[in-house]
């Protein structure tokens, strides 16, 4: 059976980065516009069109939502040609909708591909993320420290005082104390209003984005998204499920977890390799925004894969249609 045999991860990975290319695309009408949901229901068409171009067996693991509430892209939904070989999808082709409407930095549309199985299916929960970028000893910062010790920790293996570090945090009231907590080691906060996906990935380039750890609660699905990420730029993402009630305890039993205070490392999110792509909708610190010339669109599109560690930078140009 062919698709058992070989994820051709190596020719994937140019196809993958088209996948976020046009859902990016799609949007470029609709950044600043006020309209989370049009850019969403545009980069979401987009991309499930042209990811059901790809020669895979696809399955969505990490999507818009449960099949109930989501009618595309939505988890378990099968998407690609069906000709080629058995993968894991997670995607989210607008991180960062309100962003995107605001125009607001950070926006990307992001996809990753692994084999079958590989990928943690985390339900539509909230995540305690915690994240350092390459270079540092296994477990030198850990989700059962307090902000502060994080702190402390991370400057002492970097070699530096608390005072130059960085913390990116989404500002989100259930966040005041950890803030507050941080702030008083005199770290720095990057505070970000949306779009922890890049937050994660940021922690992975501290000399280009300025940002040493991330920390902080925010969605599941983007949880594991941030951690494809970073298996291919290097660094380290720790993630524990938390819940608000029944019905999200049911959600996570749905998706066959059952030790519900279990942490996640890096490793047990993703679990073999993968590649994953983000072009960028706005302008962010990794990638560049949409360009929107007279006649043309240029992208900028950050495509990796985890086996080699080989990360390409893609500027695509297209005619305005
Ligand atoms: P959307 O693109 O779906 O709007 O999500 C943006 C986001 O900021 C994520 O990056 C983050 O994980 C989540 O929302 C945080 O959720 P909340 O806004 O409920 O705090």
């Amino acid at each position: 059976m062919s698709h058992l045999v070989d994820f051709n991860d190596r020719m994937l990975s140019l196809g993958l980065a088209r996948v976020s290319e046009a859902a990016a695309i799609a949007c470029a009408g609709l950044v600043g516009r006020g309209d989370e949901k049009a850019a969403d229901q545009a980069a979401v068409n987009a991309m499930r069109d042209q990811l059901n171009k790809l020669d895979i067996s696809g399955v969505v693991v990490i999507g818009e939502g449960e099949r109930d509430e989501a009618p595309m892209l939505f988890i378990g939904e099968e998407v690609g040609n069906g000709s080629g070989p058995a993968v894991d999808i997670a995607l989210d082709p607008l991180e960062g909708t309100t962003l995107t409407a605001k125009d607001m930095p950070n926006a990307l549309t992001v996809i990753a591909m692994g084999p079958r199985g590989s990928m943690l299916h985390a339900p539509d929960v909230y995540m305690d993320k915690l994240a350092i970028g390459p270079g540092y000893p296994e477990g030198v910062v850990t989700l059962d420290m307090d902000p502060a010790t994080r702190v402390s920790a991370l400057a002492r293996a970097k070699g530096c005082l608390p005072s130059d570090i960085t913390v990116c945090i989404l500002e989100r009231p259930r966040h005041q104390q950890m803030i507050e907590e941080v702030r008083g080691t005199g770290a720095a906060i990057r505070l970000i209003t949306d779009g922890d996906v890049a937050g994660v990935m940021h922690c992975a380039e501290p000399e280009v984005t300025g940002i040493d750890m991330y920390m902080g609660s925010g969605g599941a699905p983007e949880g594991v998204l941030a951690a494809a990420a970073l298996k291919c730029m290097g660094g380290q993402i720790l993630g524990r499920l938390t819940f608000r009630n029944d019905e999200e305890r049911a959600r996570a039993a749905t998706a066959g977890i059952t030790d519900l205070d279990k942490i996640y490392t890096r490793e047990e999110m993703v679990t073999r390799d993968v590649i994953f792509a983000a072009t960028g909708v706005t302008d962010g610190s990794l990638v560049d925004g949409l360009k929107r010339e007279v006649g043309w669109l240029t992208t900028d599109t950050l495509l990796m894969r985890s086996k080699t560690g080989s990360v390409r930078r893609m500027v695509y140009r297209t005619p305005r249609g």
